[in-house]
């Protein structure tokens, strides 16, 4: 490959193309107000997402920070009176929505926003930002709706006061079909039409009733505290604390040093699995792993504070294991050896399924980020320029097969270009 500098002058302009052709605008009838977003694609995935618009601004700030802050405020006109933000936002006036918008949210014959959440990354998003475009005023205006955002969460969605949240949809993961959830489900087979129902089932429950998250948790049907959520909610409530504390809120500050400190604590003890040693999300009251190997596992690594033992041996036992993540373009999303492992795209004939053996630049940047943390340059730049390869060949495409890094789905995949971000 052409070298790194012309690389990445390059692909700033690719960029820069891939947001234009996804920005959508105009005049939102229900919010009285214009609106400006980038969604994830310019097709199919046209509604503004929570965490692709913490990856979209991530992204921007390296060379659009008014935008990227922009892009922050605009999703936060979508969060509720309670605090709580929604996964999309269905901006504009379109009447009919597709089946799923309802489902996942309170009913309605229209809904506005989902009723269900998504990884908490923004406060990452307005901390990369803050790093090149230090404005006070803009923390002063978001932080207050973040902070809002997290208290929601403890208070709404941690039942036994461990700081581990607890999501209710495995869409709240952002990953949907991670074989996680169907051992949630309790269905391991591989037939495509009984996996969907094993994962929409309990969406229908919520709907049923009405995401009422108390009658949710508590029948316990699915509620599970997921490593990548509560990875990402502990590193987002670090930015909160290191954000406040510039606009000078002490107090804020320390509250979520020590949010992040508990949940980053719960995390390392209650999900490390002893005898398989690794870390697996929890289900139900009872705090059962799921003991399947997939990029959320790994994703501990993106916590400041793993150290020792564990640290090491994520990485040398699996990360660079050839049987579970280390393939020619890793980092897989479920593990080689797993039963579940399907590198490669859905066939058009049959029920579209996600995450299920794919290599994502999104979790890939959790990991590399994480790996750079601990002092893993070396590994984390095979990682990148892996992902380098694939991005000049294929160009920005939601996944990649992670034998032969071939390009799958949507083009000009918004999130792919964190890719920048890494380089
Ligand atoms: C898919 C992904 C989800 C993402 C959305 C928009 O549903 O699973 O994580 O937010 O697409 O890109």
């Amino acid at each position: 490959m052409q070298d790194k500098v012309a690389f990445k002058q390059q692909l700033i302009e690719k960029v820069r193309h891939v947001f234009k052709t996804n920005t959508f605008q105009g005049y939102s009838r229900w919010k009285k107000t214009n609106y400006r977003f980038i969604a994830p694609a310019r097709r199919e995935y046209t509604y503004q997402w929570l965490w692709d618009t913490g990856f979209h601004a991530i992204v921007l700030s390296h060379f659009d920070t008014e935008l990227a802050k922009s892009e922050i405020k605009t999703f936060l006109l979508g969060q509720w009176e309670d605090g709580f933000l929604p996964h999309v936002i269905f901006w504009g006036n379109k009447k009919i929505l597709p089946h799923w918008a309802y489902i996942e949210s309170k009913r309605s014959f229209r809904p506005h926003t989902t009723a269900i959440t998504q990884p908490p990354i923004l406060a990452i998003g307005v901390e990369s930002i803050y790093e090149k475009d230090p404005d006070k005023e803009f923390l002063k205006e978001v932080l207050p709706k973040l902070a809002h955002h997290h208290r929601w969460l403890v208070t709404n969605r941690d039942e036994d006061a461990d700081r581990l949240i607890a999501i209710i949809s495995p869409n709240e993961s952002g990953m949907d079909e991670l074989p996680v959830f169907q051992y949630v489900a309790g269905f391991l087979g591989e037939d495509a039409v009984r996996l969907h129902w094993a994962y929409r089932k309990g969406d229908l429950r919520n709907y049923y009733h009405n995401y009422d998250n108390k009658i949710i948790l508590k029948e316990d049907y699915f509620n599970v505290e997921e490593l990548l959520f509560n990875c990402v909610f502990a590193e987002a409530s670090r930015s909160l604390s290191r954000l406040f504390d510039e606009i000078g809120n002490k107090e804020e500050a320390s509250y979520f040093e020590m949010m992040a400190a508990k949940t980053e604590e719960s995390i390392i003890r209650k999900c490390w699995d002893e005898e398989d040693e690794i870390f697996y999300s929890l289900y139900s009251h009872a705090e059962k792993p799921a003991r399947v190997k997939t990029i959320a596992s790994l994703l501990p690594l993106f916590l400041d504070g793993l150290r020792g033992q564990k640290l090491t041996t994520l990485i040398e036992k699996h990360l660079l294991n050839e049987n579970e993540f280390w393939t020619p373009y890793p980092v897989p999303t479920v593990a080689r050896n797993e039963p579940h492992y399907h590198p490669k795209e859905t066939p058009r004939h049959k029920i579209k399924l996600l995450w299920r053996g794919p290599t994502w630049i999104n979790t890939n940047w959790f990991i590399v980020k994480g790996l750079r943390k601990h002092g893993y340059h070396k590994i984390a730049d095979q990682i990148v320029d892996k992902m380098c390869e694939m991005v000049d060949k294929h160009g920005f495409r939601e996944y990649y097969n992670p034998e032969t890094g071939q390009g799958y789905r949507r083009e000009n995949f918004g999130w792919s270009t964190l890719l920048l971000d890494l380089l």
